[in-house]
């Protein structure tokens, strides 16, 4: 096999990406066979690009014509399709989130570790943008000595009322399983955990529904405990505007920070503990030496994920994103919720049950009407990607 036959599920904003970034090129190796939407008048537009074309994801899955599957649905179809997928002994790569809660996300990767001869991707693409590799690099090489705090502000989710009523599904409990923290901000939370590791323990606070008329959160202020004893913050919102993006992590020898497209990284000339421990003078700092490390941009970073999962069907490459690596991204956004809502502290790993259970509680109790309107999305490649 010398290319990797793919179907793509689901023709939304992200399944369209995929599509052309496939149709153009933009991945070698890798041949867009074959589509499939429920809602059927999208589908001929795609049949005239000299697709297959299914209105139900088991004649795609069935279908003898791909070697591997692109899900591309909403949230809660990830697990089903993906275990559906790896069963009829395809490949599979799945958007973000793996799965809409932790217990699920498990149970995808139990079938996937049954299958260790199918590739199992997660489409979580900042782990191919240099700034992220570079901030993961700059922590485990030990660069930044002990790390002490890491801060990351990401309130450049800006959503309108309009986006939300774009979609049924879009920022309910039934839909989505939650709200910013498990749509927007899961590629944050994927890289955090990629970069500095899972905390211990998460407190969470969060707005449900603070800025917009929507039954999930859209404002989150979560405190994080890392073993070791590092500490963090995570903030995040889809209100307001202007937003910041701002990623800080400090260690004993130095800080680097991430805004606006630059980073810059301050090292110190004595280590935080050592002249701590070792200076005679009460206030004086230790001496710095201040550098702005270059980031060039990723310029397809869907591709660039997509181009790996190929070569690790066809080279045996190692995955970037492993799709059982996705289970982390999605605990956070668990457990950042779940501690919100219950005001209290919790321990990591948490219970996928425990919150399955609240989550089914929500689902069973919402009362809340959704609002759908025919709005624009031709915003949609330019702002998502971050
Ligand atoms: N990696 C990224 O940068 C990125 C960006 C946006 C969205 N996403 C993720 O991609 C997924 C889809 O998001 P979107 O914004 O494209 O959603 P969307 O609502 O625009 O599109 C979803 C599509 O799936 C179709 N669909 C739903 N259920 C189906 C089924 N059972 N079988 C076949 N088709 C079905 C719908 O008709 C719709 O066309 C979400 O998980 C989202 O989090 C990832």
């Amino acid at each position: 096999m010398n290319k990797v036959r793919i179907g793509i599920i689901g023709l939304g904003n992200i399944g369209q990406v995929h599509v052309n970034n496939l149709l153009e090129g933009k991945v070698p190796r890798g041949e867009l066979t074959a589509v499939a939407d429920a809602f059927a008048d999208k589908l001929p537009e795609f049949a005239a690009k000299g697709l297959k074309t299914y209105d139900n994801a088991d004649d795609l899955i069935n279908s003898g014509e791909i070697d591997a599957l692109m899900i591309c649905t909403p949230h809660f179809q990830h697990t089903t399709l993906g275990i559906q997928g790896l069963e009829a002994g395809l490949h599979v790569m799945v958007e973000k989130p793996i799965s809409a809660h932790k217990a699920d996300a498990e149970r995808l990767i139990a079938v996937a570790g049954k299958h260790p001869d199918r590739v199992f991707g997660g489409m979580f693409q900042m782990r191919v943008e240099p700034r992220y590799i570079k901030l993961r690099e700059l922590v485990q090489s030990g660069e930044l000595g002990d790390l002490i705090r890491v801060i990351w502000i990401m309130t450049d989710w800006f959503r309108s009322e309009a986006y939300y009523q774009s979609g049924g599904w879009r920022a309910t409990w039934k839909g989505e399983g939650g709200g910013v923290l498990l749509n927007q901000c899961l590629h944050q939370l994927d890289a955090l955990q990629w970069i500095a590791g899972m905390p211990s323990k998460v407190r969470g606070h969060v707005g449900i529904g603070k800025f917009h008329d929507i039954e999930v959160e859209d404002d989150v202020t979560c405190y994080m405990e890392f073993p070791g004893g590092t500490s963090g913050i995570f903030i995040s919102s889809t209100g307001e505007t202007p937003g910041s993006n701002r990623f800080e992590i400090t260690g004993t020898k130095g800080r680097v920070i991430l805004e606006n497209d630059k980073m810059i990284l301050t090292r110190n000339a004595v280590p935080s503990d050592e002249w701590n421990q070792t200076s005679k003078i009460g206030f004086k700092q230790p001496d710095t030496m201040v550098e702005e490390i270059p980031i060039p941009a990723a310029e397809e970073p869907h591709a660039g994920l997509l181009t790996n999962f190929i070569d690790a069907i066809l080279d045996g490459a190692d995955l970037i994103a492993p799709g059982s690596s996705g289970i982390g991204s999605v605990e956070l956004a668990n457990v950042m919720l779940y501690s919100g809502l219950m005001d209290k502290p919790i321990d990591l790993p948490m219970d996928g049950l425990e919150w399955e259970e609240k989550l089914n509680e929500l689902i069973a109790e919402s009362t809340h009407e959704k609002k759908i309107a025919e709005v624009s999305s031709e915003d949609f490649t330019s702002s998502f990607r971050r």
